[in-house]
């Protein structure tokens, strides 16, 4: 099975920082939309749960080739983001991490910035608002506490090292505490025995007992929605790291193992894992977050196991590479085709298909993350 090299991974990540630069200035003062429309982003003010991923494509890009060029557009954008956050533009989710990580915590991390510092803290402190006490997990969507949002997500896995760092900048324990509990609370309840993962999980909030799983943008709730397991394959390598706890790496292996058990023989997921073959569209996406996770779990796994996932990576990225890149300005302003937002289905029908075989900003994001794994010594951002 072919895996991709390092010289090959080098050359894509050359054409998508290529890319890149030809879209600074279109998405400098705006932003990408979360999803293309027939392959090319629209412009978007800095609402939704996706545009740091913009501003942490430019970090990428910036730490791959020194252009500061790059530079100059994401701290740009690292000023919108403290806007947004001061002035709670779009924030009522728990999607904090996913926004503030790649900008502004990157940001801080690769140049000191305070502006990025205190827009990250500002971030955490409101994601931080969505914990609830009974059930002990961070409430994803909806107005706080409300019965029919009483929930927590698998992506959530994601927002939780923005609270890790938060807390090792400030000192202050909350942030991580709370970020340990709602990890507990997703690894008790999000796993089915078949390793498989719900989307969503609900609690009482009376008394915050588990309820039940359901899917939210996955095919029926008792599929693997490929997104969401791709989570979970991150987010268990995240989790580990920041916790040390040995339930993550079983999890890990099982969630991971069950991923790659159900791709289609050319190795890039259906958009629900329920499907291996036909044509049902594919979600480049997930392929990209969960290979990022298997290299960030490599390094704390057994030799042969390192390198079985660290092989299993380089072949996801080698397939995203020669079916999914973009390689053409002209046929796409974004770096990956072939994303999912969002499909309704039968057993679904309440998101509406939105994004269905688009490029989408956290697939390009990840797929720059891969290759700048598989490329250089990185410092993760997460
Ligand atoms: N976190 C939302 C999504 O993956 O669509």
């Amino acid at each position: 099975m072919k895996q991709l090299t390092n010289e090959a991974a080098r050359a894509a990540l050359d054409a998508a920082c290529g890319i890149l630069h030809g879209n600074l200035a279109e998405f400098t003062d705006k932003f990408q939309s979360s999803n293309s429309e027939h392959n090319f982003y629209p412009p978007s003010d800095n609402v939704e749960w996706t545009t740091g991923f913009c501003t942490g494509e430019y970090w990428l890009a910036w730490e791959h080739t020194r252009d500061d060029a790059f530079k100059t557009a994401a701290l740009r954008q690292v000023d919108s983001f403290l806007d947004r956050i001061e002035r709670k533009i779009d924030v009522d989710h728990h999607d904090m991490g996913f926004l503030y990580t790649p900008s502004c915590v990157a940001a801080y991390k690769l140049t000191g910035s305070e502006t990025a510092r205190r827009a990250a803290l500002l971030a955490a402190d409101q994601l931080c608002s969505r914990f609830r006490e009974k059930g002990q997990f961070i409430q994803a969507w909806g107005p706080n506490n409300a019965a029919d949002n009483y929930r927590l997500i698998i992506d959530c896995l994601l927002n939780l090292p923005l609270l890790y760092w938060a807390s090792e900048v400030t000192g202050d324990p909350h942030y991580r505490d709370i970020a340990v509990a709602h990890t507990r609370t997703s690894v008790q309840n999000l796993v089915r025995p078949d390793h498989s993962t719900y989307h969503t999980f609900f609690f009482d909030p009376e008394t915050g007992a588990p309820l039940r799983g359901a899917t939210r943008q996955g095919y029926r709730d008792g599929s693997a929605w490929a997104r969401g397991q791709a989570w979970g394959v991150y987010g268990m390598a995240l989790s580990y790291r920041y916790t040390g706890d040995e339930a993550c790496i079983r999890l890990f292996r099982q969630v991971t193992d069950y991923f790659l058990e159900h791709l289609p023989a050319d190795g890039v997921p259906y958009w629900d894992l329920e499907f291996t073959s036909g044509d049902e569209p594919r979600d480049s996406s997930a392929s990209a977050i969960a290979a990022c996770g298997m290299l960030e779990m490599a390094p704390h796994l057994p030799a042969e196991e390192a390198a079985r996932y660290t092989a299993e990576a380089r072949r996801l990225a080698a397939a995203l590479v020669d079916t999914c890149a973009v390689t053409d300005p002209a046929v796409s302003n974004g770096l990956l085709l072939h994303g999912v937002y969002a499909r309704c289905s039968p057993y679904n029908p309440i998101p509406r298909d939105r994004g269905v075989d688009e490029c989408n900003t956290w697939g390009d994001y990840f797929y720059m993350e891969l290759l700048t794994r598989l490329t250089s010594d990185w410092h993760p951002y997460w």
